[in-house]
Order: C-alpha cells, then structure tokens, then sequence
C-alpha cells in the first residue's frame, strides 16, 4: 500500500550549513570559525584531536574546503533562484556564528554580517562555531558559552523573528557521543573529550538551547523553536536479549538523551545508569537548580531531524562485517545495500523513526535532513543522470507518507544538500547529495558554475504535485 496523503501546508524544501556552502572565511569582517581549521580528508577529526594539534591553517599540508564551500556568499542570488523554480516552500540554513560574532565574545555585532533576505527554517548554530571559544574557552564545557550563545540567538532572534518562523537550536547535538569537535569544540588540547566532558558540553547546551527557546517565545509566542537530533534507528542483530537490551541502551545514549532532556524539559530516568556506565554521577557535574528550572520551563516545540540510514547492535557473535555511517559506524545488516560510503540505506526504517519518535514525545516531527551522497558524473552532453538518487528520495518519501497514516504529526521535508557542498565528514566535494550539481572537484578545481541534475525536475514535479507524483 502506498499513502501519500501531505498536508496542503506541508513544507516541502532543501537545507545546508553555512560553513559548507558559503566560502568567503574571512570576508566581511568574518572570524576564523572550526569549520575553517579543519583539513580535508576522512581523518578530518583524527587530525585535530591530535595532542600537540595548535588550530592553525597550514595550506602547505592540507587543503581547506570551508574556504571556498561553493562560493555561495556571492552566488546566493542565483541559487535562492534555483531553489524557488524547485518550488521550495521552505528553505533550511544555518547563520554563521562567527560572520555575526567573529570571536564569539564580543558584545557588538559584526554590522555587514546580515545578508539574507528569504523565507528560511534556521539552525542557529550547524557545526559552526567562532575558533575563538574552542581555543580561549575550551568549547562547550565551559560555561561561559552559555552566555556567548544566549547573545548571539538573541542578536539573530530578534533580528529575524518577524520573517523567520522556524527555529533550531542546534544541528544533531546528540551527535557529540561519537564526535564532539564540530558541535563542541572539545579536542585533546583544549581538556579532552571523555564522556563526562560531553555530558557536562550537552548540560551547558541545553540551557542555551534553553534560553533561545525563551527568548524567541517572548518576541513572539507563535514562534517555533526545535531541537535537531541526528537519528539513526537501531536494530539488535538477533532475537538475543543481550542485544536486545543492547539495542534498548544505544537507544537511550545515543538516539534519545538529548531529546528527551529538550523535549520533556527535564533528564530522563535513565540519566543515572547511563552516567554510571561512563564512570561519573550527574552530581559531579556543573549545574544549577535553577538552570534545571529553565530546562524545565522552556522545552522546544517540535524534534526536527536528520535520518540517513539505521544501525545495528550486536554484543555477542564479533565475526560480522562492519560498516562505515553517518558519524556512527557499525555492523553490516544483510538486508540491506549501503551507499559508495557504507552507509546503510534503509527507507522502512525512516518510518520506524518517525513512530519512535512521535510516541514518545507527541511534538510535531521534521525531517530536515535525508539524502544520498553519492559521486555524479556528467555524462558525454554534460547531463546528470541521477536516477539512484531519485529512487533513495522517493523510497523515502513513501515512507513519510506512510508514517502520517500511521498518525504521525509531520511538519515538512528538506532533502540534505539540496545543492552540492563540502561534505562534513570528510570534507569532499565528491560526495555530493544536490539536485543541483556545482563544478567543483576535491582538489577546488571547477567553474564554480551550476547544473539541473535529472532529480531537479523530479523534486520540483513531487512538489507541485504535494508528494502524489512520485514518479
Ligand atoms: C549530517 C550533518 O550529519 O549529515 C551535515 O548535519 C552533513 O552537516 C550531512 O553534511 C551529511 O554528512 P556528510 O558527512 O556526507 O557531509
């Protein structure tokens, strides 16, 4: 049975980061932000947790991606453009801290920092913040981030409240479990990065995320301000209840703490057993009864997500195959096929999500990343047959649709990437997800210049047509 009942409001649109696509690291006034000091490369984060590691660019070893991004800073115009004839009802981005803030801990805003002009769905703060509060402050576990964040989502808040409806706080904060540099800024040098520094970088980035809530509700009450998790649905390999609890306990560390502290407002249940398997107690870290008030008080209003691919658990048997996944990687699930990049692609499992989810919070979901990187080639008339990416897209829009029968409450849908940029992982241009191509290689070589791929006038027919043409 396929169900593809949308909502007539249902916001059909792409999303990106800014230090993926923008370029121009240090125009306008703009600070060095971690974005711009990591080197390109699959042991991207590998390199920066080295101990002696001193944060600095060094262009005679490795190249740097962020820089150039696609040069969208100048070329926004034409690509907002391109957007719209896709007939984008929204479109998700992210303000870069260190454009507004170029240090983090200034007062004043950077005046030329503003630029856009569009009707957006904005994360606040995508694995993008000014190099300043990792190299002075030691990123997120220090509390003083608090206040530099609260300035900076009240600065942008306000700003844009009348045009900007949607809000997130912060991109795939859970994602800290496996990597903490881009969403942190904790590496070796700066104090580490166990497990209770995480935790004490996820107390203090709730209660900003907190604060941000509170302040846009304040400006105004109809404003709607999530969370943004990275959620990969979990399977035990077996029927073995070892794995099965297993499952139960990846769940709870990895899919759900965050969003059980932003949704419900307040630490979970499990909050104590999961600290004591990381060797600490909640009571060893930082914090206040009344930061746990605000928690309290100020929960988001809708889980907005990312969903590339699902995992498996398994304790028990060691001898099957691993796979590589988004920030996560794991055992191969013989059911499924995996993209160029081993990530495991898993359609049912978005529904799966989706269920998960809305059961246990009943907040309005949205689905604001999802997609397959893949290489395209130009074929021999300079076309870009993407029919693989097409047939991923529209697996999983049959499952979204399916998942609102099953009475799930979903908001909209932004496609990752809808126009190619730098890969987070690896810092790629090859591993492209756009229905818009960019000529532009690994190496920053390319005319910068912009192709339809085929998934171009596939997506702008799914959404004129609200998800009934498929096709
Ligand atoms: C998500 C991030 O993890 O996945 C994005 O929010 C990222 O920033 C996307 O680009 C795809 O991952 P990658 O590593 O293929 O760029």
């Amino acid at each position: 049975m396929t169900y593809l009942n949308f909502p007539k409001n249902f916001l059909w649109g792409g999303a990106t980061a800014a230090n993926q696509l923008e370029g121009a690291y240090q125009e306008d006034g703009k600070g060095l932000s971690i974005a711009d000091v990591l080197p390109q490369g699959k042991d991207r984060f590998t390199i920066v947790n080295q101990p002696d590691f001193n944060w600095t660019i060094d262009k005679s070893k490795y190249r740097y991606p962020n820089h150039q991004g696609i040069d969208h800073y100048h070329r926004f115009k034409e690509d907002i453009k391109l957007f719209s004839e896709m007939g984008f009802k929204c479109y998700r981005f992210s303000i870069a801290w260190s454009r507004i803030f170029p240090e983090g801990d200034e007062k004043t805003p950077n005046a030329s920092g503003f630029k856009y002009d569009i009707e957006p769905v904005v994360t606040i703060s995508h694995y993008e913040m000014p190099l300043h509060l990792v190299t002075k402050y030691g990123g997120w576990k220090n509390k003083r981030l608090i206040e530099f964040y609260k300035h900076f989502a009240e600065t942008v808040l306000t700003r844009y409240f009348k045009q900007v409806k949607y809000w997130m706080t912060f991109n795939e904060i859970n994602s800290a479990w496996a990597f903490p540099v881009m969403s942190q800024g904790l590496v070796a040098n700066n104090g580490g990065n166990d497990k209770q520094t995480i935790f004490q970088a996820w107390h203090n980035q709730f209660v900003a995320s907190a604060w941000a809530v509170k302040i846009g509700h304040a400006l105004d009450p109809k404003l709607q301000v999530g969370c943004m998790l990275l959620y990969a649905t979990t399977y035990s390999y077996d029927a073995n209840p070892v794995d099965q609890l297993a499952t139960l306990q990846q769940n709870q560390a990895f899919n759900f703490f965050c969003g059980d502290v932003q949704v419900r407002g307040e630490y979970p249940a499990y909050t104590d057993a999961l600290m004591a398997d990381n060797g600490f107690k909640f009571t060893d870290l930082d914090f206040s009864a009344e930061e746990l008030t605000l928690l309290k008080n100020h929960p988001v209003d809708y889980i907005g997500f990312s969903y590339y691919m699902s995992a498996v658990v398994e304790t028990v048997e060691k001898e099957h195959a691993e796979v590589g996944g988004n920030l996560l990687s794991g055992i191969k699930n013989p059911f499924l096929k995996a993209s160029e990049w081993g990530w495991q692609i898993d359609p049912i499992g978005l529904r799966i999500a989706f269920n998960q989810l809305y059961e246990r919070y009943r907040k309005p979901l949205f689905i604001v990343e999802n997609g397959l990187g893949a290489v395209d080639k130009p074929d021999a008339d300079g076309k870009i047959k993407d029919d693989y990416r097409i047939d991923y897209l529209k697996q999983h829009i049959e499952q979204m649709g399916a998942a609102i029968h099953d009475g799930v409450d979903l908001m909209g849908y932004t496609p990752w990437g809808c126009i190619d940029l730098v890969s987070a992982s690896s810092g790629q241009m090859s591993k492209r997800y756009g229905f818009i191509y960019v000529d532009l290689d690994d190496a920053g070589q390319g005319s910068l210049n912009r192709y339809k791929k085929q998934s171009f006038n596939w997506y702008q027919r799914v959404i004129a047509s609200n998800g009934t043409d498929l096709g």
